[in-house]
C-alpha cells in the first residue's frame, strides 16, 4: 500500500551540506518528497518529538544535538514507504549499516547518524502531524 513516513535530515548532515545527496537516495529508491522544510528546533521541541526516549541515558545528548543546527523535516510517500525508508537509511549505528545506505555513507556515530525515519504506521502519523498540517502535504 502507499504509505507516508516522516523523515528528518539531522544537523550533522545539514552542516556538511548533504541534503541533496540524501534526498537523491530517497528519490532513487522510489520515495517521493511530498513535503519538506528546513527548520531550527529548540531543545525543548526536540524533547517533545523524542518524548518516548525521555528516560534513556542518551536523551540529553540526543536533544542537544537535534537543536545544534538546522534540520530538514520531510514527508516521504511511496509503496511501503516506512520500511523502504528504513532500508535506505540503514541501521541506527553506522558501524552496523549496510553498504550503500545513507548511514553507512554519511553518518558519523550512533548519535550523529544523519537521518531519522518513523518506525511504524502509527508513529508515522503522529510524527507527520508534529511538523506538518494537512495542507502542506502535496502528493
Ligand atoms: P533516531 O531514529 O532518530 O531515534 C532515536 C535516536 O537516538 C536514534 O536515531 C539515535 O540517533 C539516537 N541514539 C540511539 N542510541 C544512542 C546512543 N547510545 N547515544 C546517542 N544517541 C543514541
Amino acid at each position: 500500500a502507499t504509505e507516508r513516513t516522516l523523515s528528518i535530515i539531522k544537523p550533522d548532515a545539514t552542516k556538511r551540506n548533504l541534503t541533496g545527496k540524501i534526498n537523491a537516495k530517497f528519490e532513487d529508491a522510489g520515495l517521493r518528497i511530498i513535503a519538506q522544510k528546513r527548520i531550527q528546533l529548540t531543545q525543548e521541541q526536540a524533547g517533545k518529538f523524542y518524548d518516548v526516549h525521555r528516560e534513556r541515558p542518551f536523551f540529553g545528548e540526543l536533544t542537544e544535538f537535534m537543536a545544534s543546527g538546522p534540520v530538514v523535516v520531510q514527508v516521504l510517500e511511496g509503496e511501503g514507504a516506512i520500511a523502504k525508508n528504513r532500508e535506505v537509511m540503514g541501521a541506527t549505528n553506522p558501524a552496523d549499516a549496510a553498504a550503500g545506505t545513507i548511514r553507512a555513507e554519511f553518518a558519523e556515530s550512533v548519535g550523529e547518524n544523519s537521518v531519522h525515519g518513523s518506525d511504524a504506521p502509527e508513529t508515522a502519523k503522529e510524527e507527520i502531524a508534529f511538523f506538518f498540517s494537512g495542507l502542506e502535504l502535496v502528493g
